[in-house]
């Protein structure tokens, strides 16, 4: 079993929706939009890593910093037995935590849910070479369906999710996750969640729109997503990469803007449908928080935060909770 590649399919109680049922909703409707999930073929994990690593995306950077300086003292604090690990993409930031159980004698087992079967099968490769006392099960799902159906394992569990990913939903589906979180939780584990910080909104916007055109290539690569997965004709170069900061609503807004009148098809939908100039199709949200907004979703869904971690230059924090 340890060193077997073997995807687990997790199944849950939440009706998720068809590819087809969420393209006909959100595209056949103003305002357009898709959901970001969707962004994760294997192109997307592949260009989302190289986003990660621009000079513009501070997010994974600081992350790691916090990670790098903190691990130790995280892992002797909740001494996991098992360390779960939802939207895991690469696991590379997960290393810092793996090596500081090396250092404090902990070795617990780990489980990388994820939505890229490709993600988390090159994550298990590296992850063998470099821990080879670590037991690794992937996980392959959709963490909107829930977590009854997640595998539970006796013991302290540690349930990351990292990389600001809990913005990428509106503020009533992070509630929703996390109150699903919590439920699956039990009263001695604990929740490491990342989150990214309200900040200059110059700082926000160039993190988005990295010069060397990847965040572009991400946002536009939905297209041949839906162009492959739905049977379509949308024009890649008909459309262009948009995001900016909405400093009121505190998030992020990314879009697909139509550079010409756009007649769409997509052979699996009942209908096509016109774009005119200018016209868009939002594709992702990404909500910044204060210490206070995260506190208040994390009460809101149960949890204590227990202890808060920051870069140096409060751009991201690590929240480490129990289940109130
Ligand atoms: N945790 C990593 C990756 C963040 S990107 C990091 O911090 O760098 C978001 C990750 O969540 C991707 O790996 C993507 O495949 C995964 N993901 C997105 N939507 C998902 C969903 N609905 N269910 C499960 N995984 C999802
Ligand atoms: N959770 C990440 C974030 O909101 C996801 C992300 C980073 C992302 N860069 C992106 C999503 C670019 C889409 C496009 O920062």
């Amino acid at each position: 079993m340890k060193h077997s590649n073997h995807l687990q399919e997790i199944k849950g109680d939440v009706h998720i929706r068809t590819i087809e049922e969420d393209a006909t909703l959100g595209l056949l409707s103003q305002p357009r939009s898709i959901p970001p999930k969707y962004f994760y073929n294997a192109t997307g994990s592949d260009l989302f890593e190289k986003i990660c690593k621009t000079k513009e995306y501070y997010p994974t950077r600081k992350e790691d910093e916090i990670l790098t300086q903190y691990s130790s003292s995280i892992i002797d604090q909740v001494r996991p037995v098992n360390i779960l690990e939802i939207g895991s993409g690469s696991s590379i930031k997960t290393e810092r935590l793996l090596h500081a159980c090396n250092t404090v004698d902990c070795f617990p087992t780990y489980s990388a849910f994820d939505i890229s079967g490709d993600a988390l099968l090159a994550a298990k490769t590296r992850l063998d070479k470099k821990f080879p006392w670590l037991e690794m099960s992937l996980l392959l799902g959709d963490y909107e369906a829930g977590f009854t159906h997640l595998p539970r394992v006796d013991g302290v569990s540690l349930v990351l999710f990292l990389g600001s990913t809990i913005g990428n939903l509106a503020r009533a589906s992070a509630l929703v996750q996390l109150r699903a979180l919590h439920g699956y939780m039990s009263s001695t584990d604990y929740l490491l969640l990342g989150y990214d910080r309200v900040k200059d909104e110059r700082v926000l916007n160039a993190a988005y729109n990295d010069q060397q055109g990847l965040t572009a290539a991400f946002n536009l690569n939905m297209l041949r997503v839906l162009n492959s997965r739905l049977k379509g004709n949308f024009v890649v170069d008909g459309f262009e990469h948009s995001a900016l900061y909405d400093t009121y609503k505190q998030q992020i807004v990314m879009r697909l803007v139509a550079k010409s009148n756009q007649k769409v098809k997509l052979e699996k939908l009942s209908a096509d449908f016109e774009m005119q100039v200018n016209e868009v199709i939002q594709t992702e949200i990404s909500r910044k928080f204060t210490i206070e907004t995260m506190g208040d979703l994390l009460s809101e869904a149960n949890f204590n935060v227990v202890q808060t971690f920051s870069s140096t230059d409060d751009y991201f924090s690590l929240a480490l909770a129990t289940c109130a």
